[in-house]
């Protein structure tokens, strides 16, 4: 079902193609020569944007531990298969299967970019897994093995590579969120936590390393990957939800170009991109000397309460179909 949407990466693929046809990797690709890691590429989103950044000249470790939605061990190597994929079509990228949710092995990770292509420019911490169930039925385990993965794994990434890119004076991190943790998603407390995580780490870090040259940033994608395939049961899912759809604005995060976009949470619906506001206060209710708890029941709804937000994953109101 969602092999058969595939303009977006058939385009990364040609442009590969048409590059090694050339007998070069990429004459004018955004990321000409650089390295890039992407985590948990070897499959669904992050294998397209594994495509997506060699495409553009950039010579990708594709790390992927290869288990199953919910984490579980699977003895399948979806990092090689897209390495030969990306290589078949005149790319350049290696396999790395270590898991990012320990500290040591993510370590590994960073290494197989310096070691291969000689240092570390773009990462893109994009693993994940889901085990969904509404609190009261949520196990501790549930809760800190997608903790482990999402928020623990992209801080420990970043923990190694953020030196190197540091002394080197250039770097562009991308962080994977999305809304369940910008806005909140029903049967998601782990999920939406790790990515709620993410989002204050992406504003820290942006804000620690920018002084470096290096560019921190999140996007929450969107897209029909086995994540997200039980929304579409029985159904053919839309073309706008190509997982493909979400790497080329990845790619631009990753190039030198987009230099000055630090600290923002981005997105994709449909075939837009999206900027999502960073939160704020929006309105303030003030006396001089404080508040007694009486007096903030007295005037809390005739001043905050004017300005509640709502709260969930709701349509984007600027995002109109065209027809
Ligand atoms: N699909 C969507 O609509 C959607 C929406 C919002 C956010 N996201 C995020 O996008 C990212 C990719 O999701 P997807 O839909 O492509 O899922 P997916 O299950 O298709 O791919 C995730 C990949 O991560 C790998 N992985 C899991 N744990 C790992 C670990 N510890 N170390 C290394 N690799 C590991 C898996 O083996 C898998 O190949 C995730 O961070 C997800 O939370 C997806």
């Amino acid at each position: 079902m969602v092999a058969q949407m595939v303009q977006p990466r058939a385009q990364c693929l040609t442009r590969l193609s048409e590059n090694a046809r050339a007998g070069t990797v990429s004459p004018m690709g955004l990321l000409d020569g650089r390295s890039a890691v992407v985590t948990g590429a070897g499959r669904g989103i992050g294998r397209d944007i594994a495509l997506c950044l060699a495409a553009e000249g950039a010579k990708v470790v594709v790390n992927d531990v290869g288990v199953s939605l919910g984490g579980e061990g699977t003895g399948e190597d979806p990092a090689a298969q897209v390495c030969k994929e990306i290589e078949a079509a005149g790319g350049n990228a290696v396999p790395n299967h270590d898991s990012v949710s320990d500290f040591e092995a993510a370590g590994r990770i960073i290494a197989t970019a310096v070691d291969n292509f000689g240092g570390i420019d773009i990462v893109v911490n994009n693993a994940g897994i889901v085990r969904d169930r509404t609190l009261v039925k949520m196990d501790e385990a549930d809760y800190d093995a997608v903790i482990a993965v999402h928020q623990k794994g992209t801080f420990n990434t970043v923990r190694h590579a953020a030196p190197l890119m540091k002394d080197a004076g250039y770097g562009r991190i991308v962080n994977i969120t999305s809304s369940a943790g910008l806005r909140g998603n029903f049967g998601q407390t782990n999920y939406g936590a790790a990515k709620a995580a993410i989002m204050g780490m992406t504003f820290v870090w942006a804000l620690e390393l920018g002084k470096y040259g290096i560019t921190v940033n999140a996007v929450a994608p969107a897209g029909v990957t086995r994540m997200t395939e039980n929304l579409y049961k029985g159904t053919e899912p839309p073309a706008d939800q190509d997982p493909a759809l979400n790497a080329p604005l990845i790619a631009f995060l990753a190039s030198e170009g987009a230099s000055y976009v630090n600290g923002q949470v981005l997105g994709r619906t449909g075939f837009g991109y999206t900027l999502f506001q960073t939160p704020r206060q929006i309105a303030t209710m003030w006396r001089e000397g404080g508040w007694t708890p009486q007096e903030v029941a007295d005037h809390f709804h005739e001043v905050l309460g004017q300005h509640l937000q709502p709260v969930g994953m709701g349509d984007h109101p600027l995002l109109g179909k065209k027809d």
